[in-house]
């Protein structure tokens, strides 16, 4: 929306994932994207994870437009995405050692350093604090955006605040249309869940939202990375400033059962039958393995068990599927917390408030 409270028209243009960077790096509807973030205005793109909402991070206006368009409290900072690993030392006043393996390891990819800037930001980018969130994404249509602008642009997830994340251009368009002026639809995400946030100014490096690459990985490439504590304890305040809102969530109330085999099949379907005895409308939110055993208004598939990466990238589709469909409860399988399943158990009990129970 304008400063008068008007919406903007919501331009949305439909470009091809397939193509190679340098093509897109030619594409005229880029190139319009591009421009008008130069003009501070606010454009949404798909990146590897999920959609982001991008402003110039040098405008303190643009970026003041983010938080607005979204609902997002102030205090919670934006990521920078880059087009070129080199933009990094521009932004950066230091890159560590481990910062350094880390982005030659994973860029252009899924997960954010958190370092200390040099103060060239728009402050309400960083919401204050001396560091910054930077990534460098790895989908062909971010990275032609990023090029042509030639800018830094900061970009949380495209969601209206407290949503799930958007994984494709028709969950930004309900969520924002009318309040951006642009969106780059290139078709729907690939990872699912958001990058994984790393801050590397300490001694150690400390995890502080998983994502995309696991812990797992970040560990072999530079050996020991702490996790901080408010992950997997509830009520630990959270070095991230956006950890400690309610996110991700559903409008019905949402459980997780966390277990396998037929226990788990058992306590998901007492907790639905439980809320249907109360007149609930009940969805169930179940891996292909155990779909045939549930009975609920609604079974949705969230991927395979064998497959991480399948339930990664259709988990916040499904959540938006049940707001859609008017579910009142919510019960899903959960999943020990290892690789991207430790990414997705996150943003489960977030969802759910941390309603998770053991089956
Ligand atoms: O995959 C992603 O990271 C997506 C796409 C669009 O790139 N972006 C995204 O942004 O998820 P957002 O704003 O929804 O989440 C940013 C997270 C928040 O938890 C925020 O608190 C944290 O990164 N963050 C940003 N700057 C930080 C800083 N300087 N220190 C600690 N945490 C920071
Ligand atoms: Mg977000």
């Amino acid at each position: 929306m304008d400063q008068l409270g008007q919406p903007y028209q919501t331009i949305r243009w439909h470009v091809d994932p397939e193509q190679s960077v340098d093509t897109l790096s030619r594409n005229k509807d880029i190139h319009e994207a591009a421009r008008m973030l130069r003009e501070g205005k606010l454009v949404a793109f798909p990146t590897e994870t999920v959609y982001g909402l991008g402003a110039d991070a040098a405008s303190q206006e643009a970026v003041s437009a983010i938080y607005t368009a979204k609902g997002r409290p102030s205090d919670n900072p934006l990521i920078i995405h880059i087009g070129e690993k080199e933009q990094l030392y521009t932004l950066a006043a230091e890159v560590p050692p481990a910062g350094e393996v880390l982005m030659r390891r994973f860029w252009p990819g899924p997960l954010t350093l958190i370092l200390p800037h040099r103060g060239t930001l728009a402050p309400k980018v960083t919401a204050g604090l001396d560091t910054v969130g930077v990534r460098m994404p790895s989908h062909p249509v971010s990275l032609a955006l990023l090029r042509v602008s030639g800018a830094p642009v900061a970009a949380p997830s495209a969601n209206r605040s407290g949503k799930p994340s958007p994984t494709d251009a028709d969950h930004v368009w309900h969520d924002l249309q009318g309040r951006i002026h642009g969106l780059v639809d290139g078709g729907p995400t690939g990872v699912g869940v958001e990058s994984t946030v790393v801050d590397v100014t300490g001694e150690v490096p400390l995890l502080l939202r998983p994502g995309g690459i696991t812990w797992e990985e970040l560990q072999e490439a530079v050996g020991e990375v702490q996790v901080d504590p408010a992950i997997v304890q509830e009520g630990t305040a959270p070095r991230s400033p956006g950890m400690k809102y309610r996110h991700y969530a559903p409008q019905g109330e949402m459980w997780v059962v966390v277990g396998e085999g037929a226990a788990q099949i058992r306590r998901v379907q007492a907790l639905a039958d439980e809320a249907r005895r109360q007149g609930k409308k009940v969805g169930i939110f179940s891996t292909e393995e155990h779909r045939a055993y549930y009975q609920a208004d609604w079974v949705l598939p969230c991927g395979s068990r064998q497959d991480p990466a399948s339930i990664a990238r259709e988990l916040y589709r499904g959540l938006r599927r049940f707001d859609q469909l008017g579910a009142d409860t919510i019960v899903a399988e959960g999943f020990p917390p290892e690789g991207l399943f430790h990414s997705v158990m996150n943003r489960l009990s977030k969802a759910a408030e941390g309603r998770v129970v053991q089956a």
